[in-house]
Order: structure tokens, then C-alpha cells, then sequence
């Protein structure tokens, strides 16, 4: 697994309004991503497999996921943690699946998932589901919300890839829906920058922790 020294310089501010300009926060998430990218990208397939694996286990497991009758999830891409079993399972276990389609203003539309087979390429090395796209506000309707990120600090805190999609999508979700972000094990940090638009999930997952509530 890839090494735990992700957190931010303790000599440096990591919350927006305490000493740091609004450049200033974005280029420290940018130093952050970029050391996160490059420990997932020295992960092999197999401990991302095995990530997925474990993450799909958990998810799956949760009293919230079995009640869902609508649960919002995403396809993973790249390095990120898979999950493509888990949205497999999800569906196949009867649940109305939605999964995001990237707008151009990096808003998300949401549409369902209906099999495999219901996937096309979307723009930026995506997978989409070709059915009848619901809205940006679709998402407001899940009672279970799986979202990526590359970090999540205690607090909740998400550091995401850098477009704003989930801090606007997450800005729709009711305050009592689980909003659970998927994270290797080294990425749960003691603080994650952010500022006044980025929007806190309320629990994460780990393949060796679980599920569990932050915040
Ligand atoms: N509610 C919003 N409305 C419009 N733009 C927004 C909103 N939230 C964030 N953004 C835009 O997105 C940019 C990137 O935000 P941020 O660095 O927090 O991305 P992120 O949370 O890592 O990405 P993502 O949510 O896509 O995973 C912000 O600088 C801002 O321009
Ligand atoms: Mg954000």
C-alpha cells in the first residue's frame, strides 16, 4: 500500500479563511492530489483489486445500502478504487442505481444504470449510462449516496479531482442521506484543505476499516 504521508505540512493553514487566499487553497489541493495520485499510481492491479473487492464488501453489508431503493454511486476510472462489482452488485440486487454524466460546466447529471450493457464511452475517458438522463437534481432522490475522492480528512472534509462536480451534487442531497466517500486505506488524512464550497461526506470507506461516519 502506498505510504501514509499524505497530510499537509503542519506549518501550513489547511482550512480556507485561517491565513490562505482562495489561491492559495487551490494550490495546496493541487500539491495534495498530486502526491495522492502518484502513491495510487504505485498500488498494483492487484491491491486495487483487492480494494474493490473489500470496498464492495462493506458497501454492500450496510444496513442504509440494503434498505436504498435509489442509491447514487459512480464507475471508478484510472487508479481509483474499482467499482464497477459494486454497482453490478447493487442493481443486480434490485436497487435504482444512478449514475453520474459529466455536463460540460462539470455539473453532473444523473441517469440510471440498467447492466452492463447500458454503458457507453463518455468524454474524458468515462463510462456513461445511455438511458434518459434525470437532471442535476436527480441525486436529490437517492438514500444512499457513494461518491470518489482522493482524500477525506476526520472532519469529513473531501478532496475530490478538482472539477467541483461532487461539491455541487452533494449541495443537492438531503441532510439526513448517507454521503459515503471510497478511499484506499492511507487516504483518510488528519486535514484535508477546503473551503467554503467544498461539501463535507459524511462517512467513509476503507478495504481494511469499513465503513465508518466522520464529521
Ligand atoms: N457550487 C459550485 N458552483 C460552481 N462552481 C463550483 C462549485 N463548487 C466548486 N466549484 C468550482 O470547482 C472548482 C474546483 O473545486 P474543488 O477544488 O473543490 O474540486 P473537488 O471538490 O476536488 O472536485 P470534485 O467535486 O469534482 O471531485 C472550484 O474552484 C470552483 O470553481
Ligand atoms: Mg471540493
Amino acid at each position: 500500500m502506498a505510504n501514509s504521508d499524505h497530510g499537509g505540512s503542519p506549518t501550513q493553514p489547511t482550512v480556507a479563511g485561517h491565513g490562505g487566499t482562495a489561491d492559495r487553497l487551490a494550490e495546496r489541493k493541487s500539491l495534495l492530489r498530486g502526491r495522492l495520485r502518484a502513491a495510487r499510481s504505485r498500488l498494483s492491479q492487484a491491491e486495487r483489486a483487492a480494494a474493490g473487492l473489500a470496498l464492495m464488501a462493506a458497501v454492500l453489508e450496510l444496513p442504509q445500502a440494503q434498505m436504498a431503493g435509489t442509491i447514487a454511486a459512480y464507475l471508478s476510472v484510472g487508479t481509483e478504487p474499482p467499482t464497477g462489482g459494486l454497482v453490478f452488485a447493487l442493481w443486480k440486487r434490485g436497487g435504482y442505481v444512478l449514475l453520474p454524466v459529466l455536463r460540460d460546466d462539470y455539473d453532473l447529471d444523473w441517469a440510471s444504470y440498467e447492466g452492463p450493457d447500458s454503458l457507453v464511452p463518455g468524454p474524458r475517458g468515462l463510462l456513461e449510462p445511455a438511458a434518459q438522463r434525470r437532471g442535476t437534481g436527480a441525486i436529490s432522490r437517492a438514500d444512499l449516496v457513494i461518491v470518489p475522492a482522493l482524500a477525506v480528512d476526520r472532519a469529513g472534509n473531501r478532496l475530490g479531482r478538482g472539477g467541483g462536480s461532487y461539491d455541487r451534487a452533494l449541495a443537492r442531497v438531503g441532510s439526513q442521506v448517507p454521503t459515503i466517500a471510497l478511499l484506499y486505506d492511507d487516504e483518510l488524512l488528519d486535514e484535508v484543505p477546503a473551503g467554503p464550497h467544498d461539501q463535507r461526506v459524511r462517512a467513509v470507506g476503507q478495504p481494511g476499516r469499513g465503513i465508518f461516519w466522520v464529521g
